[in-house]
């Protein structure tokens, strides 16, 4: 699937765009602050429902405007398949496929992308919570309806800690009957839901721990990179989810022995401290956690294997054969000679890829493809414009 014509109003700077694109590589080109990472934002947001910048949709929307649209042409096998989605601050993202009105989660599984940013170096240095993230987003494209397995769990942490927030220092013994009944009825949830999510992203570290590490032999053939999931709150060593059963009746029985022993702690403590939103994803390089460990360089490289790596465990897994498109926004600049000439062959390789860049000279000339130029205007937000540099609209 390739991506022909973006359509945005009111979507960040802009407030009317329409960029088309080819299939292969399309360098988008412009100043700081001109709108390119917009842009690319706008591609993984349609296929992402979510930004790699934001977690609220208030930015997303222009400033002073209501709501935005960003609307697409899809090419599948010759195709065209239009898609659009309306973000309204405070509201549900709402969708539209073929014109007719969507589930939200039928879109991430219709249209695949791979996003490489700046902001990727936080999954290896940063915090768990930014390695849930990226591995739930390769999750859903891969399987949409984790979509709703996700904001599931979310929902009951939520109303299950916030039950044992409440009970916090005045339980006494008749309320605590009532508080371990109640709790009762969140445990069946947290476990059902927990261990079915644990058995996803379990099964998807399995298919991706290869990938990436051969993507990361081809970065830096002389070390050896490791994925594995971290099943942290189940007392699980960080990389010993090899001995975790994988089927989603194991895993909630064992989630349920780990919360009645954690039992004490929970209601001390007034948080949920057993399930999947405590875990993490293990990243080595040659044995040795990458966090807290890998050089500078060595982090890049291994944040840009995990997507390639996602690139192609997704590529694998769409029966039709059909890649994701690839997002690389503003990388180029931040790689030497070697990682920059093998990630100009890997883009120069693939269906269709986006690529940004501030100066033109960073991406080496021989990938091609089409150039485009972002004209920003002098600092009007309503500017943002884009005309291909062969002078088309
Ligand atoms: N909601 C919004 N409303 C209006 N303008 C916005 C909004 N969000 C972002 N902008 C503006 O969009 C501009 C372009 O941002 P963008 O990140 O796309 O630039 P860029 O071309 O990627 O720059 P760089 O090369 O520095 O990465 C910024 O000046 C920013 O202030
Ligand atoms: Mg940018």
């Amino acid at each position: 699937m390739w991506i022909k014509r973006l359509q945005l109003t009111d979507f960040r700077s802009y407030s009317e765009a329409v960029v088309d694109f080819d299939p292969g590589p399309n360098v988008i080109q412009g100043r700081n602050g001109a709108g390119k990472t917009n842009l690319l934002e706008s591609v993984s947001f349609l296929s992402t429902l979510s930004s790699h910048r934001v977690a609220a949709s208030a930015p997303l929307v222009r400033a002073g405007c209501r709501r935005s649209h960003i609307g697409a042409e899809l090419i599948e096998d010759g195709r065209s398949i239009q898609v659009q989605v309306r973000i309204t601050p405070g509201q549900a993202v709402s969708v539209t496929i073929g014109g007719a009105s969507a589930r939200p989660r039928d879109l991430p599984g219709l249209f695949r992308t791979v996003l490489f940013a700046p902001e990727d170096l936080a999954i290896v240095k940063g915090d768990p919570a930014n390695r849930r993230s990226f591995i739930d987003h390769v999750l859903i494209q891969r399987a949409p309806r984790y979509h709703s397995v996700i904001s599931d769990l979310e929902r009951v942490v939520r109303q299950r800690t916030a039950l044992l927030r409440s009970a916090l220092g005045h339980l006494r013994n008749s309320d605590r009957q009532s508080v371990e009944q109640t709790l009762g009825v969140w445990d069946d949830q947290l476990v059902s839901t927990g261990a079915e999510l644990l058995r996803g992203r379990l099964k998807l570290i399995d298919e991706m721990s290869e990938p990436v590490a051969e993507s990361y032999r081809e970065l830096a053939p002389h070390s050896r990179a490791g994925v594995s999931y971290h099943a942290k709150s189940l007392g699980v060593e960080p990389d010993g989810s090899a001995n975790l059963p994988r089927d989603k009746e194991s895993l909630a029985e064992l989630m349920r022995e780990v919360l009645i022993g954690r039992r004490e702690e929970e209601l001390a403590r007034g948080q949920t401290l057993v399930g999947p939103h405590r875990d993490d994803v293990f990243l080595s390089i040659d044995g040795m956690p990458a966090r807290g460990y890998a050089s500078h360089g060595e982090s890049w490289s291994l944040a840009l294997a995990l997507r390639l790596g996602s690139f192609r465990v997704l590529w694998e897994v769409d029966q039709s054969g059909s890649q994701p498109v690839l997002l690389l926004d503003d990388v180029f600049a931040e790689l030497d000679a070697e990682r920059r000439s093998f990630l100009a062959s890997f883009a120069a390789g693939v269906d269709q890829c986006l690529i940004t860049v501030a100066v033109a000279e960073d991406v080496p000339e021989r990938l091609g493809g089409r150039r485009l130029d972002v004209v920003g205007g002098s600092g009007e937000i309503s500017s943002g414009q884009v005309k291909s540099s062969d002078g088309a609209p």
